[in-house]
């Protein structure tokens, strides 16, 4: 942490100023400390912005990690402030910390169902941008209503998840009610992702948990050909809800 926090530097950047531009070669990995930045990825002629960083978040990992030419433009869109990290630096340690983690990951990842049909290379890209996360009994990990940013798989222990329903009338309404559990090798947080809408229901840890966590931007980059599996099991909620509460209104319209 403290070659990490040596070697950094920090760059400010302008409106309309390009941090990266896709098809170079990759020069250094930036951390964002504050600002907007668009992702901008060209593909057939087509330019799209495939996402933004929001105060929040790091960029430029993929053209170190893999030998690759940039693979997407980064834009601020105000002003900001990045610190970075030069290659050969960022080589020297976080390629050392993923050799780590793939020893430590391999095996559990090609065991989650949902992650089955992917080839090998792609889950170990999983492994190369996956964090691990603990929390103690009792503890709230998502929130029904809140903006959602991240992905995550049940490592270990059990995640209860709890839904206020927003079809119930007064009292009612305001009391979370259990509609699911999640165990090892599970996921749960994709529907905010998938659907672009709050999270639709709260998670809370069962004991001591340890959760998987992938950053949005990582789950559209590496899930897509599991987007598949995710949408047919959003059916499955909404056969869940409207058992539960007679309609299934809650997934096109969360909030508190
Ligand atoms: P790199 O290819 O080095 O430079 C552009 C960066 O944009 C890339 O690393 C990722 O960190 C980031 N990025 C975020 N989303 C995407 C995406 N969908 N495709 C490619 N790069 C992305
Ligand atoms: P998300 O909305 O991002 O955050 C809450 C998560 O709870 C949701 O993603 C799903 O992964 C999970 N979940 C499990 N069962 C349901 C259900 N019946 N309705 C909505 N969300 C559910």
């Amino acid at each position: 942490m403290s070659q990490v926090l040596d070697a950094m530097f920090e760059r400010k950047v302008k409106p309309q100023e390009h941090v990266i531009d896709q098809g170079d070669d990759g020069d250094n990995f930036y951390v964002v400390e504050r600002g907007l930045y668009d992702i901008v990825v060209a593909k057939d002629n087509q330019s799209r912005c495939v996402g933004r960083y929001d105060n929040h978040g790091s960029f430029g990992e993929l053209a170190l990690m893999y030998n690759t030419p940039r693979a997407a433009t980064i834009v601020a869109t105000t002003e900001g402030a990045l610190w970075g990290l030069d290659r050969v630096t960022f080589r020297r340690i976080i390629l050392k910390n993923n050799a780590k983690k793939r020893k430590t990951y391999e095996l559990f990842i090609e065991s989650v169902p949902l992650l089955k049909s992917l080839e090998a290379s792609e889950r170990m890209k999983i492994v190369d941008v996956i964090g691990e996360k603990v929390y103690q009994d009792g503890e709230r990990i998502i929130s029904q209503g809140d903006k959602a940013d991240c992905f995550y798989i049940v490592e270990s222990g059990e995640v209860k998840i709890l839904i206020k329903s927003k079809t119930m009338t007064s009292k009612e309404a305001n009391q979370e009610v259990e509609i699911a559990r999640c165990h090892r090798g599970q996921y749960f947080g994709e529907l905010a992702l998938v659907t672009n809408k709050p999270r639709a229901a709260s998670a809370y840890a069962v004991g001591e948990v340890k959760c998987l966590v992938m950053d949005v931007q990582a789950f559209e980059r590496l899930l897509g050909p599991c987007m598949d599996i995710m949408k047919r099991n959003i059916t499955h909620y909404e056969e869940q809800l409207v058992a539960m509460f007679g309609s299934s209104m809650d997934l096109l319209d969360p909030g508190n």
